[in-house]
């Protein structure tokens, strides 16, 4: 049996993604100005995406903590580790503890696990056929079996829950994250094995991802990652792509936010709370400039300046009463991230947030948040293609 469109149930978390958008009305852009300054050209043609879908020193490599299949349980997904308070991507209602980065945002394992159903049903399953096809072609080469992925700010695991099942082969992942205590729960929640029942170990780095350099990424088969590219620099992005480019590493980029979402009923002030958002989304902390919408554009350029074949597509979260705990999150740290950008519109915003959540727990609201997936290519050394 095909195992696309399925995902793993070890995790306990619902993966139907059964939401009509028969009644989803795409209201006003509710994009700041900037993404219309969104570089189209970084698009060609084949991407099969509009642009408004788009709107130090090196790393040392830690010993890693290989878990073999037969170890892995399922992650407590249960615990809330002390000092994390949900928080959503852009909006990390977080606790500041030193997990590498100074006043680097946590990310609370619940808010990862609440949206790994929605990620797993909205990721673009039509790049994994040129992806297989050079990773199938890897394999062929003498010592490149099993497979080196590297999970790149993993969270709590959700890519490899999705996408071990999905590669050829065995498979060695290495998950990269500066949070240990979301290392820990992704490690053991990975699956132990591939589609074709071959075995897939994990092991796990603790540090900072932005100071990998082609040279780590020697033997890499692929690099991934999942809802990080927007909370990244430009720079960073940049130097994630040469690093990618130089070992020749293909890359499968996914879930960057677009900077466009839209509700349905549409509300008056869906646009001013969504420029707002966006805005926060680039905003620039402890002193870095966040690309946040500008991620996608960004890293294509990057990619394809260094001769990468590069692809994009949309994977659009489609939230409807199904989802409505993940709607109402969502909810509550879209508009929270839009008052802390904008205070002016604090007052409008309370009653708006209270009309929303109203609606979404009604099962009367529905929502689009676009994302994009991008898999680059680089030329292969060998030749294989
Ligand atoms: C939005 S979460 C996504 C987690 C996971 N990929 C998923 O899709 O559920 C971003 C993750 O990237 C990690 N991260 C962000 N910047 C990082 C950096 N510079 N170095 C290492 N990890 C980083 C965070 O700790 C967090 O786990």
């Amino acid at each position: 049996m095909s195992t696309e469109g399925l995902v793993s149930q070890d995790d306990g978390v619902s993966r139907e993604s059964r939401v009509s958008t028969g009644d989803i009305v795409a209201p006003e852009d509710a994009a700041s100005p900037r993404d219309h300054a969104t570089p189209d050209h970084a698009m060609s043609p084949e991407d099969h995406l509009s642009t408004d879908d788009l709107a130090g020193p090196k790393s040392r490599v830690a010993p890693e903590d290989t878990v073999s299949p037969q170890d892995r349980a399922n992650p407590d997904h249960a615990t809330s580790p002390a000092g994390r308070v949900s928080p959503n991507d852009a909006v990390p209602r977080e606790a500041k503890a030193p997990v590498g980065t100074p006043g680097a945002p946590r990310f609370a394992p619940e808010w990862l696990l609440l949206r790994e159903g929605a990620d797993a049903a909205a990721r673009a399953k039509d790049l994994l056929g040129p992806l297989r096809h050079r990773l199938t072609a890897a394999a062929r080469v003498p010592g490149r079996r099993p497979l080196l992925v590297r999970d790149l700010g993993c969270g709590t695991g959700s890519m490899g829950r999705w996408l071990v099942g999905r590669l050829p082969g065995p498979q060695r992942w290495v998950l990269h994250d500066r949070d240990p205590v979301l290392l820990a729960r992704a490690r053991t929640g990975l699956p132990g094995a591939a589609a074709d029942g071959t075995p897939v170990t994990a092991s796990t780095h603790t540090g900072d991802l932005t100071r990998l350099r082609g040279a780590d990424l020697a033997g890499t088969a692929l690099v991934t990652a999942s809802a990080l590219l927007d909370l990244l620099t430009a720079d960073e992005v940049d130097g994630l792509a040469a690093a990618c480019v130089a070992a020749a590493c293909p890359a499968l980029l996914t879930l960057s936010v677009t900077g466009r979402v839209a509700l349905s009923p549409a509300d008056p002030l869906d646009a001013a709370i969504g420029a707002a958002f966006n805005a926060h989304q680039r905003r620039a902390t402890a002193g870095r400039r966040l690309l946040g919408p500008d991620a996608v554009a960004s890293a294509v350029g990057a990619f394809r300046r260094r001769g990468a074949e590069v692809r994009v597509r949309p994977s659009p979260w489609r939230l409807g009463p199904e989802r409505a705990a993940l709607t109402a999150e969502w909810l509550v740290g879209w508009v929270a991230a839009a008052v802390e950008q904008c205070p002016e519109l604090a007052g409008r915003a309370d009653d708006y947030l209270g009309r929303r959540l109203e609606a979404c727990a009604a099962g009367g609201l529905a929502v689009v948040v676009q994302h994009a997936d991008l898999l680059s290519l680089p030329a292969a050394p060998g030749g294989e293609t």
